[in-house]
């Protein structure tokens, strides 16, 4: 099955599944996703992401509608259901169907979409070569740890990468803070010192960017988690971004500038193999 979808307790072929006008995801993008990443028929990380879920749920006052149990339950039996090993799951809640109001009934059952599908070719010159990014302006709202499926601005900052030949888009903020990437967390490395984007309201606390930190500790790599600048950004040694689907990503220009060597540095590669060695011990003992 090339893509299986679920939609509130029913599942359907690739295609097949409808919603109503008036869910509110589909009217006010109202509602919060996950997205995980299965290797060999195992999925790495889901109890994390499914805590984060209910960590975006109760930001935005949206009661689950199965416990963290039941949505575990659930997407390892779709997973398997799929009978594909590498898979990119995507799970959807939006607050559900009703007339548009902004103002939402306090009843309503929430949607729950869920998505399997074979895992995208990822080439594998992003790892051995790197990748360019370009800054762009973060002008998102104040709640960028929710994982809200309203993505405009994300998705403008990666057509504006793409207008510049970029594969990824780095937002800085007015003060010239660096957040985040438009679908992943900043690294870079100074001096030694590994630096990310503290874990407050303009970012996303990726589950990938916490493995990392974890890492980093267990590797006696230092880090400093701290806001830093689009100026010290452009004069790091190594710059990477990570995310659940692409793991850890060297980024070998910004803004057109050569960070570092121009080649993935030591601390990216030691990071990227160490992150794959946690899954791969991780996924053999599930
Ligand atoms: C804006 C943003 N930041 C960070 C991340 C990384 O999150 P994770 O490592 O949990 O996949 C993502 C992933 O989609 C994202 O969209």
């Amino acid at each position: 099955m090339p893509e299986l979808t679920y939609l509130n307790g029913k599942i359907f072929e690739a295609g097949e599944t409808r919603i109503s006008t008036n869910d509110r995801g589909f009217i006010f993008g109202d509602g919060i996703y996950e997205v995980v990443r299965s290797y060999n028929g195992k999925l790495f990380g889901l109890e994390e992401h499914l805590r984060r879920l209910q960590q975006s749920a109760d930001a935005i006052d949206l009661k689950l509608p199965h416990t963290l149990e039941e949505f575990q339950e659930l997407v390892e039996t779709l997973n398997r259901k799929s009978e594909l090993l590498e898979t990119l799951v995507y799970i959807q809640v939006t607050r559900g169907t009703e007339p548009r109001n902004h103002l939402f009934s306090l009843d309503l059952p929430p949607n729950v979409f869920i998505t399997i599908r074979a895992l995208p070719d990822i080439p594998g010159e992003i790892y051995t070569k790197g990748v360019s990014a370009v800054t762009v302006h973060d002008g998102r709202w104040n709640m960028c740890h929710v994982k809200s499926i309203s993505l405009l601005a994300n998705v403008l900052a990666k057509h504006e990468a793409r207008k510049q030949g970029a594969y990824e888009a780095i937002f800085v903020r007015e003060n010239g803070v660096v957040t985040e990437a438009s679908s992943s967390n900043v690294f870079m490395v100074s001096g030694g010192i590994l630096h990310t984007h503290p874990a407050d309201n303009r970012i996303l606390n990726g589950i990938t960017r916490q493995f990392i930190l974890k890492l980093c500790d267990e590797l006696n790599i230092p880090t400093e988690v701290r806001p830093y600048s689009k100026d010290e950004l452009r004069r790091a040694d190594e710059v990477f971004c990570t995310n659940s689907v692409h793991e850890v990503t060297p980024v070998v220009t910004v803004d057109g500038m050569t960070i570092g060597s121009g080649r993935p540095g030591p601390i990216t590669n030691q990071l990227m193999r160490a992150y794959r060695q946690l899954v791969k011990s991780v996924i053999s003992n599930q």
